[in-house]
């Protein structure tokens, strides 16, 4: 329904004005200490719109009303709740505050980090799903980040707010998040309008260098080569990450993190030749078996038959003919 959208998106245009607003407050001091700490200053935080939700039970209720929206329509909108003597409260109280943006640039949702340790639930807090937010749909910076994906012809996946914010200040313009969800299919729907997908067209996850972060990267694998025909990751050292590899290292350290990325199949390659003995020609065919048919998913054939060259040297296979001829016949198969 169109009419409600236009409500709901109303509602977070004033939501994201007045916790804007909120910022400069005294209240607001521990978020802009928050910001300072992560290498952010008020031009940045004003850039990227962030703002501070004071604490207490209905700060924002109030003010909305005051503006004409209905209590339904607050609850609706998942900038309140219901209490439970069924009156609306704020859901955000005494945290810092992301807009979520579309593609087209309308606020349709929050995340919200706790700024004291020993507040009330989870670090982030996003906004659940309404009718004009699904977290499997948002991409957090696409409406900044779309022109210099679109001329770049590739994205950089980053997993929170503040490492868009970070990649972004550092040049890398092209950073986007998912707010809270594992990058998915939706995910990909949105980003293949942007790209000019061909098969120059790149996605690269940056993921910190822990175990979780590389799970994340293969599980993206799967999806991914369904659209782009490069996908690449980049591991941040240290475990940090850009958020903080900027705060340590600076402006250059982020960039240089995604110039040095390696095509993700080379990382799913090494896991399958970790599991496998490749002294014995049993264990070398037993890990082209599994490695082959995770080639032969490559769209595109370019990409596809430098993969397979590339599997055959990991492998130690020298003719390397057989390789391309095994891949290229399961991917007829596909
Ligand atoms: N996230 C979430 N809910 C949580 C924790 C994380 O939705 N309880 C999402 C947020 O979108 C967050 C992203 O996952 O931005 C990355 O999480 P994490 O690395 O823990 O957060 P950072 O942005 O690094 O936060 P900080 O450095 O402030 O701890
Ligand atoms: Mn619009
Ligand atoms: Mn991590
Ligand atoms: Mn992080
Ligand atoms: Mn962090």
């Amino acid at each position: 329904q169109q009419g409600e959208r236009t409500r709901l998106v109303e509602a977070h245009k004033i939501a994201a004005r007045f916790y804007a607003e909120q910022l400069d407050g005294p209240e607001a001091e521990i978020g802009r200490r928050f910001l300072a700490e992560r290498g952010f200053d008020q031009a940045s935080a004003q850039h990227f719109g962030v703002g501070y939700a004071p604490a207490g039970w209905d700060h924002l209720v109030r003010y909305l009303r005051g503006q004409g929206f209905s209590d339904k329509e607050l609850t609706l909108s998942g900038l309140a709740q219901e209490a439970r003597n069924g009156r609306p409260i704020d859901r955000f109280r005494g945290r810092l505050m992301w807009p979520i943006r579309d593609i087209t640039g309308d606020v349709v949702g929050f995340g919200a980090r706790k700024l004291r340790e020993d507040d009330q639930g989870p670090k982030y807090l996003n906004t659940p799903e309404t009718p004009i937010y699904r977290k499997s749909q948002v991409l957090y910076g696409i409406d900044l980040a779309k022109r210099e994906i679109a001329k770049a012809n590739r994205a950089v996946v980053v997993e929170g707010y503040t490492d868009v914010m970070a990649c972004h200040l550092a040049g890398v313009t092209t950073a986007i998040a998912t707010c809270g969800t594992a990058f998915g299919g939706e995910h990909v729907k949105i980003l293949r309008r942007v790209l000019m997908d061909n098969s120059q067209s790149e996605v690269v996850f940056t993921f910190d260098g822990d175990a979780a972060g590389q799970k994340a990267a293969l599980r993206a694998f799967e999806d991914d080569q369904k659209f782009a025909a490069r996908t690449s990751i980049a591991i941040t050292p240290g475990g940090m990450d850009p958020c903080d590899l900027r705060l340590a290292e600076g402006d250059d350290a982020v960039s240089k993190v995604v110039e040095s990325r390696a095509p993700l199949f080379r990382f799913a390659m090494q896991s399958i030749v970790d599991r496998h003995n490749l002294d014995t020609a049993g264990g070398r065919s037993a890990a082209l078996e599994e490695a082959a048919p995770v080639i032969a998913q490559i769209k595109d054939g370019g990409v596809q038959h430098e993969s397979a060259v590339e599997l055959a040297g990991l492998l130690g296979i020298v003719d390397e003919q057989f390789v391309v001829r095994r891949v290229g016949k399961l991917a007829r198969w596909a």
